[in-house]
């Protein structure tokens, strides 16, 4: 879906988007990444974006992708992974002005990113886009704008997947589990996060690795998913799976061998 074009990466300096980014590139893809804090990948053909792109701000996403698309020619495949993390509180904790950038950021950012990509697409007739949300979007916890921007999410890609299919166009989503980015693995040193209880839940009793949820982005957005749109896909070691075991004393040891 993207071999003749460009894929570009929002959120492409860091964790998720950083490991898809390397990966497309890898596999010999004209890659553009963009971020609000742009850092260069080292190691990679992945092109940055020098100017910090907000993909919360209308303006700088309508002005950024067309600047874009001059400069490294069309949009074949868009991969949303800016996002910013909720942050935890009793409900009656929750500041609005927190609510309005994890929102922004999460939700209305891949609305307007998939947009002004998706639009000049489904004119074309040709493209792929992955909205990067969450399990977080799929359950509940204290975070509750997160969980329901990320819940928007896998709403809006099965919105944009019915609107631009008869042009050519599938919209998917990865929901990723904890993922064993730089932030979260400073979240466990810091104490802040216990590994063991992000870990104890999942099936596979593990953190998914970046690569894991780059794998499962780049699959969607190639020729090999052609028959695959508007749907959500966990890439989560069984997070969701495995959840619900803790009501009947939790998760089986593997036999012994
Ligand atoms: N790491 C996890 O456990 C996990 C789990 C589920 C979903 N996710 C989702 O995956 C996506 C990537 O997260 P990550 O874990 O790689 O985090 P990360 O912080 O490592 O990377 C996020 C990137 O997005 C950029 N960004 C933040 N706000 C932006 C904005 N307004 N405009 C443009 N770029 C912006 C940041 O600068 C950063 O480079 C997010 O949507 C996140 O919600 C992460």
């Amino acid at each position: 879906m993207s071999a003749d074009g460009t894929i570009l990466v929002t959120g492409g300096s860091r964790g998720i988007g950083a490991a898809t980014a390397t990966l497309l590139a890898d596999q010999g893809h004209r890659v553009v990444i963009v971020d609000i804090a742009p850092e260069p990948l080292a190691g990679t053909s992945a092109i940055l974006w020098p100017a910090p792109f907000d993909v919360a701000s209308e303006s700088a996403v309508v002005t950024g992708v067309a600047e874009i698309e001059q400069a490294h020619g069309p949009i074949t495949g868009l991969v949303n992974a800016a996002g910013v993390f909720g942050k935890m509180h009793r409900i009656e904790r929750v500041r609005m002005e927190q609510w309005d950038r994890e929102v922004n950021i999460d939700l209305r950012g891949t609305f307007l990113v998939a947009r002004s990509v998706g639009v000049a697409m489904a004119q074309r007739r040709h493209g792929a886009i992955v909205n990067v949300a969450s399990v977080a979007g799929m359950t509940s916890g204290p975070i509750h704008a997160y969980t329901a921007a990320k819940a928007g999410v896998i709403q809006i890609t099965q919105t944009l997947a019915a609107e631009w299919g008869r042009a050519g166009v599938r919209v998917n989503a990865v929901s990723p589990g904890f993922t064993r980015t730089a932030m979260l693995e400073a979240g466990i040193a810091s104490g802040a996060l216990n590994k063991d209880l992000l870990a104890r839940p999942t099936a596979m009793n593990r953190l998914v690795e970046p690569i894991e949820v780059a794998q499962a982005i780049a699959w969607l957005l190639s020729p090999a998913s052609s028959g695959v749109t508007g749907i959500n896909l966990p890439v989560d070691a069984g997070y969701i799976a495995g959840t619900t075991w803790a009501a009947y004393g939790g998760l089986p040891d593997a036999p012994i061998s």
